[in-house]
Parts: C-alpha cells; sequence; structure tokens
C-alpha cells in the first residue's frame, strides 16, 4: 500500500470531513491562518514536553516523544519563515475553540494509565484533523510553495497521529484504548459539526 492510501486510511478514522468551504476562506486569510498555525505548532511541541514531564518513567513514551518535539518545533520555524517572508505580523494567540472543546472530553480521574491514555487520543486527534486539514490546504491553495509546504506538514503529521495512537495501545488494554477512541472521534465529529467555520483558524 503507497504511503498516500495508508495516510487516506487513516484519515479516514475522522468521522466527519472538513467543510469544503474552509480551505477558500482559509486560501483568502492565509495571513491569519499562518500566525494561528504557528501556535498549533507550539502547543503541539509543548503538549509533548509537558507529557514526557509527566510520564518521565515510560521509557518508550519519552523516547518517542523527544524527537516528535524538535520535528514540531521545526514546523514552527519553518510556519516562523513563511511569515516573515510575507511580511506578516506574528500576532498574539488566538483562543482555540477546537482544543478546549476536546479538553472538556478529558475524562478526569481513573488510573494512570487512563489518565495517559486520554492524553494520547486528544494528541492524535488533533493530530488526524491537522493532517486532514493540510491534505486540503496542499491540494487546494494556488501558492505553490506553501502546497509542497503543507504536503510535507501532512506526512509528518501522520506519522505523529501513529506514534499517540501506538503509545495508547502499548501502555493501556488494548481493546480499551480502541473502544475509547471510538467515543473520541464521535465527540470530535460533533466538535467539528458545531464549531463555525473561520478563516482564521487551523481548526
Ligand atoms: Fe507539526
Ligand atoms: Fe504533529
Amino acid at each position: 500500500m503507497s504511503w498516500e492510501e495508508s495516510t487516506k486510511q487513516k484519515m479516514l478514522h475522522l468521522q466527519l470531513p472538513t467543510d469544503p468551504r474552509w480551505v477558500n476562506i482559509a486560501e483568502m486569510n492565509i495571513g491569519d491562518i499562518l500566525v494561528d498555525h504557528a501556535y498549533c505548532e507550539q502547543k503541539a511541541a509543548s503538549s509533548c514536553i509537558s507529557l514526557i514531564v509527566k510520564f518521565h518513567d515510560l521509557q518508550e513514551l519519552v523516547d518517542t516523544l523527544t524527537p516528535v518535539v524538535a520535528e514540531e518545533w521545526n514546523h514552527f520555524e519553518r510556519v516562523m519563515e513563511q511569515i516573515r517572508k510575507r511580511g506578516l505580523e506574528f500576532d498574539k494567540p488566538r483562543k482555540d475553540e477546537y482544543v478546549v472543546k476536546l479538553s472538556e472530553f478529558v475524562k478526569k480521574g481513573g488510573s494512570r494509565s487512563q489518565q495517559l491514555v486520554e492524553y494520547l487520543l486528544m494528541n492524535a486527534l488533533i493530530e488526524a484533523r491537522s493532517c486532514e486539514r493540510f491534505k486540503l490546504l496542499s491540494k487546494h491553495i494556488q501558492d505553490e510553495e506553501l502546497q509542497k509546504f503543507y504536503y510535507e506538514l501532512m506526512v509528518s503529521e501522520a506519522g505523529h497521529y501513529v506514534n499517540f495512537i501506538e503509545l495508547a495501545r502499548k501502555y493501556h488494554d488494548k481493546e480499551k484504548v480502541n473502544a475509547r477512541w471510538q467515543e473520541w472521534l464521535a465527540y470530535e465529529a460533533e466538535v467539528i459539526k458545531n464549531l463555525e467555520i473561520r478563516g482564521d483558524r487551523m481548526h
């Protein structure tokens, strides 16, 4: 199976595709999208660092996520490069309603490994949705440099998605993880359905 096919299958786990109007609105507001995107990369790096600190005793988690931090920070640098070369302002962060809504679904309490699974699945979902959006941007916007850039990021975030899912299945009962993953997918589809389509948000 080609990489494209396998990623397509992985992305199909998302239960609701992005509204096709989003990519056109995003293209018209690419400056805002780039700023929001830079913060998404910063949050992705920060989130991995938090997991490494909190679960420092889980060797495979630490060893898997350490290079992911470097990759996310490289993405941040590359988005900043696009912002600078276009003479855009690196504005303050926007409220991330998508992530706020997802956070509300994180189950409180439970065992440490249950908590870990919640964080890992939430991160996996954000990667999957980002991957889907990067694919739309890479396919539909006119700017050839950005097309290539978003394609590369789509590949990278697909890899992170797999990292998070596999870690969840390693550190907790696989069947339980799969069942919880289905709940997360259904919830995320509801979140996406109810979020306003905006040209200044990646999600
Ligand atoms: Fe990234
Ligand atoms: Fe990522």
